[in-house]
């Protein structure tokens, strides 16, 4: 029914999307009219410092210094430039000028620009004197508004001072019963304990430890019981979960936006299961403690689609020493019509570079997400500004670049070592996550299956040996 179709996608491009930056374009024209010399920090220079840096760069945030006052940033004014040109700062991994993403960050190059020429120019204070960037109100509040249910890790964990990266897991238990009752009501998939989630934000107990989290769920009892097995709150994890999740609920990164689905569209909740938070803590040099909480946003409105995972992903990776640019690939036809909403690459610390394609039927290709500098500490889940709409047929493909070189400074092996797949820091992995939601409510079923077919088909191809070593038995 063309009518129908239409509608849909009507809900689903016009509706309830934010734009990615509210913030005006800062200081748009100006840089024709005003000479280069008379750059100075109170004309400009703290505006887009404040714009582009200090979101983290301030105190208790989780950059190493603040840049707030004019001092600050003159005294590391080559740094700064630097690391902006390089691309490292702010920092953001996919490649601008495909498809927006929510939250995106950077300057643009006229910015740079001025930045620079501002540094050469001995960084000038201005008519004020150089006056600081007024500290923001330590954001206390939900950025999303009041959630309706808040889940916090049950007790806080300690963060040793010493030099080495945690990665833990902690289960978020709750009691289903004790949820607004009404709003369970609307936002329960028809026939089953399964409830809508409209979004999920994630509010960092310490901002100055926690790295990056991510939001699963535990339909198993599997990470209940590695927790049950470790003697200090929650059990250590680094590349998975260490479950396979019955759903993936997000990311939290510094400065991430957390973002919400459109009306009608739901991550899954088991009313049944747990939900885990996957955490990396970074040392501070000294000891710091943390006590997470995430807010849920049950879907408001009757759940029309719910986000179905496509999964690409290699489980054969045989990286030798040395290799500098060891590619790996995977590919998935879909069969059935999509919209792609979002897109979580996930590598370790040989990962360089990872691209996801999309070819039509008709022949048409596309990059859907691009990063050609990978970081570990950086990874998200991208949300399209834009939902794409690919039609059955349509191959998307991965491909991902390692590098296993001494001269990787991520390199944890020194000398390099032979790598496979597997969760640990000295393992690797090659995937991409990819939330759709099919066109007809009625083709969940196909995506499903033929998901797992690929998955089938990729153990199949294993050599006995790596089946051996993986446990596909
Ligand atoms: C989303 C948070 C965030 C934003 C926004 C951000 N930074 Fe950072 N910055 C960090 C963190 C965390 C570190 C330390 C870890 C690292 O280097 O990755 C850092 C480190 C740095 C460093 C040291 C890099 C090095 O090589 O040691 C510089 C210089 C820097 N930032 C400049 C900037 C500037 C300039 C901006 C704005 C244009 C900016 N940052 C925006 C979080 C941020």
């Amino acid at each position: 029914m063309p009518i129908k179709r239409f509608n849909f996608l009507a809900a689903v491009l016009s509706l309830g999307l934010p734009p990615a930056s509210a913030a005006p374009e800062e200081g748009s024209g100006t840089a024709a009219e005003t000479p280069p010399d008379t750059i100075t920090w109170d004309d400009g220079i703290a505006a887009l410092i404040r714009r582009h840096c200090i979101e983290c760069h301030r105190p208790g945030q989780s950059a190493p210094f603040a840049l707030l006052r004019h001092s600050d940033v003159a005294a590391r004014g080559g740094f700064l430039v630097e690391a902006v040109e390089s691309g490292h700062m702010p920092p953001w991994l996919p490649e601008r000028g495909g498809h927006a993403f929510i939250g995106q960050r950077g300057l643009s190059a006229e910015e740079i620009d001025r930045l620079r020429a501002w540094v050469q120019a001995g960084a000038p204070a201005g008519r004020n004197g150089g006056e600081p960037i007024p500290e923001p109100e330590t954001d206390s509040r939900w950025q999303l508004g009041e959630p309706d249910i808040i889940l916090r890790m049950e007790e806080a964990f300690e963060i040793p001072a010493a030099n080495r990266d945690i990665y833990r897991a902690f289960v978020l238990s709750f009691d289903a019963d004790s949820f607004p009752a009404d709003l369970v009501r609307t936002a329960r998939i028809p026939g089953s304990d399964v409830v809508g989630v409209s979004a999920v934000e994630v509010r960092p107990g310490n901002r100055r430890t926690v790295h990056h989290a991510l939001v699963f769920v535990d339909s198993t009892g599997t990470a209940r019981r590695l927790a049950a097995a470790d003697t200090e709150p929650g059990y250590e994890r680094f590349g998975d979960p260490g479950f396979e999740p019955s759903g993936f609920l997000g990311a939290y990164t510094p400065g991430s936006t957390p973002g919400r689905w459109p009306p009608g569209i739901a991550d899954t909740l088991d009313l049944h299961g747990d939900i885990v938070l996957h955490m990396h803590y970074s040392p501070t040099g000294k000891t710091e403690t943390d006590r997470t909480e995430i807010g849920i946003h049950l879907s408001r409105e009757p759940v029309r689609r719910v986000t179905a995972p496509v999964r690409l992903g290699s489980f054969d990776l045989e990286i030798p020493p040395g290799a500098e640019r060891h590619r790996v690939s995977d590919r998935f036809r879909l069969p059935a019509d999509v919209f792609v909403l979002a897109l979580t690459p996930h590598m370790h610390y040989l990962g360089r570079k990872v691209r996801v394609r999309a070819r039509t039927p008709g022949g048409t290709e596309e990059t859907l997400l691009e990063i050609r500098r990978w970081n570990f500490n950086w990874q998200d889940r991208y949300r399209l500004e834009e939902p794409v709409y690919l039609p059955a047929g349509t191959v998307v493909s991965a491909e991902w670049v390692f590098d296993n070189s001494a001269d990787n400074p991520s390199n944890p092996s020194d000398p390099p070592r032979h790598v496979t797949f597997g969760p640990d820091s000295t393992d690797e992995m090659a995937e991409v996550h990819l939330d759709c939601i099919p066109l007809e409510p009625d083709d969940y079923g196909v995506l499903t299956e033929a998901m797992e077919n690929a998955v089938r088909d990729a153990v199949r191809r294993l050599t006995p040996e790596q089946r051996k070593r993986y446990g596909f038995q």
